[in-house]
């Protein structure tokens, strides 16, 4: 009773909740962090010094006894875990796939906060599952995928790739829901992915029992596409040994250099070989919303299932990616099965995501999607992504200017890949290795290395909206200035040089 009256009048309880006023207070408090962050991460190191271990080292070992105040949890935010972050939205950000981290992506997720629904039918929050069918289907329409295909929000493409599969698993061999993969008269099932597509399909084939093995990755061309011709004589050679060709993993952006897969030919394949097509567009998906960029969905309209991260590229906070598959209900054969405590909330016609995947529980994504989607439009999503291309084409331009550098693949979407070759060519990938290390080291600016034909490469990805050409320039100065750096440590006179090695020459 106590307890109902110090509540009603928003004073602290014992067993409820923060007073409401305290709350309110603590709210604006957050507010002005949370602006303050974003107005002065350039100030901040991109990336920490620490060593693994100094982070924990400054946290107890036990959780804590009594309830701390809020201003002293958010002083150790300020002291311990800031400083030990690597800032994936500072504008000097430029490793990986650049992020996606924007003033209204920030408002949207704050929002699904304090809604805090569990979107996992229809009724237990009709806005939630409504809203999500709304903006995968705006998704669609912007990148141009026919409405045979209908999608389901997950948190990343790994996930959805493995639903994908299990999708084709299924159609391969009938009943495997039911009866499972052993003791059954089944051919080894094999799926095909190129050298350069991402370690998602191996993870797939792992959970759903096909085994890493039967991931066969297929020679990539010279510009880092998958080989066709080498594709089809491994289906052959497959078949011709008992094995039975199951699914194509294509890329539309791959991991390391952003190539594109010619996907109608590897369509063409598996439409004659009866194989399901997955295109990972987990990267590149979100630029088919760029007019001149639309042939990146060609031979979209025969693929069997499509993954898109915009959590990568159309602005939407980590964590949201879309499973588009054609038939939708192919998917929710596999894996509807609806617990006898939900039984009565499935009674409506309407779509319960809950059937269409492992989980139960789902977080409201829609909503910061459909926040971030508002506030920029397509055409402000579009005006961003021109902005990527145009950095990466302007870093590309000058790669290819300097003597001391060459270019690893052809610049692609927001992604370029270079090497230091100013130097003894048995040094290089060690030296362009120690250019990422340093520059990371010190934290002004954060890049990625690669392998590219067994060669250590530099990337750098787009992506970040606060990244400008300005930044670009003192990325680009530091890069050559650390190149100089560590090539005179490692003390190889200049005249040994092998700036004439170029890839690929
Ligand atoms: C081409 C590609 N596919 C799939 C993935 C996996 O994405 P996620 O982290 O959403 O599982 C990545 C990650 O970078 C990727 O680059």
């Amino acid at each position: 009773m106590q307890e109902r009256q110090q509540e009603s009048r928003g004073e602290p309880t014992q067993f409820g909740d923060m007073a409401r006023e305290k709350f309110r207070k603590q709210l604006h408090e957050l507010a002005d962090w949370i602006a303050d962050f974003r107005e002065h991460i350039e100030q901040l190191l991109v990336a920490p010094d620490a060593k693994p271990g100094a982070i924990r080292a400054q946290l107890p070992r036990h959780g804590p006894e009594k309830g701390e105040p809020f201003e002293k949890i958010l002083s150790d935010v300020d002291h311990i875990i800031v400083p030990g972050m690597v800032h994936w939205s500072h504008p000097m950000f430029l490793g990986y796939f650049g992020w996606t981290s924007t003033a209204p992506g920030i408002l949207g997720e704050i929002l699904s906060v304090p809604l805090s629904v569990n979107a996992m039918t229809w009724r237990t929050c009709p806005a939630a599952t409504e809203l999500e069918t709304v903006v995968i289907d705006w998704l669609r329409q912007w990148v141009g995928l026919s409405d045979e295909f209908e999608g389901v929000v997950y948190d990343t493409a790994s996930v959805g790739i493995m639903h994908a599969l299990a999708v084709a698993r299924e159609e391969a061999a009938p009943k495997t829901r039911k009866l499972g993969l052993t003791d059954r008269d089944l051919p080894r099932f094999r799926i095909y992915t190129s050298d350069q597509a991402h370690s998602a399909a191996e993870k797939a084939a792992i959970a759903l029992g096909l085994g890493e093995e039967n991931v066969i990755r297929i020679p990539s061309d010279d510009q880092f596409r998958m080989d066709v011709n080498s594709l089809g004589r491994r289906i052959a050679q497959d078949r011709y040994n008992g094995l039975q060709p199951m699914a194509v993993v294509a890329t539309v952006g791959t991991t390391s250099t952003a190539s594109v897969d010619p996907v109608s030919e590897i369509a063409k394949i598996c439409r004659e070989e009866k194989m399901w097509l997955h295109i990972d567009a987990a990267y590149g998906g979100g630029f088919a919303i760029v007019p001149e960029y639309k042939w990146v969905c060609n031979g979209w309209e025969l693929a069997d299932s499509v993954v898109i991260n915009p959590h990568k590229t159309v602005f939407v906070p980590l964590d949201f990616s879309v499973l588009y598959v054609r038939g939708l209900e192919r998917l929710r054969r596999v894996f509807t099965l609806v617990p006898e405590v939900l039984r009565g909330d499935t009674i409506e016609g309407e779509k319960n995501y809950m059937d269409y995947g492992i989980q139960l529980g789902r977080r409201f994504r829609a909503l910061k999607a459909w926040v971030i989607w508002r506030s920029l439009g397509r055409a402000g999503v579009v005006a961003r992504l021109r902005e990527q291309i145009r950095l990466a084409n302007l870093l590309s331009d000058w790669v290819k200017r300097d003597n001391g550098f060459e270019l690893s693949a052809p610049a692609s979407m927001g992604v370029v890949c270079f090497r230091f070759i100013d130097s003894d060519v048995n040094k290089l990938d060690k030296l362009n290795s120690d250019i990422v290390e340093r520059i990371n080291a010190k934290g002004r600016a954060y890049l990625t290395q690669t392998k590219l034909r067994d060669r250590t490469v530099i990337r750098i990805g787009f992506g970040n909206v606060l990244t400008t050409e300005e930044h670009l320039r003192k990325g680009w100065k530091l890069i050559r200035e650390t190149a100089d750096a560590v090539r005179a440590k490692s003390q190889i006179p200049k005249d040994q040089s092998a700036s004439d090695l170029r890839l690929g020459a």
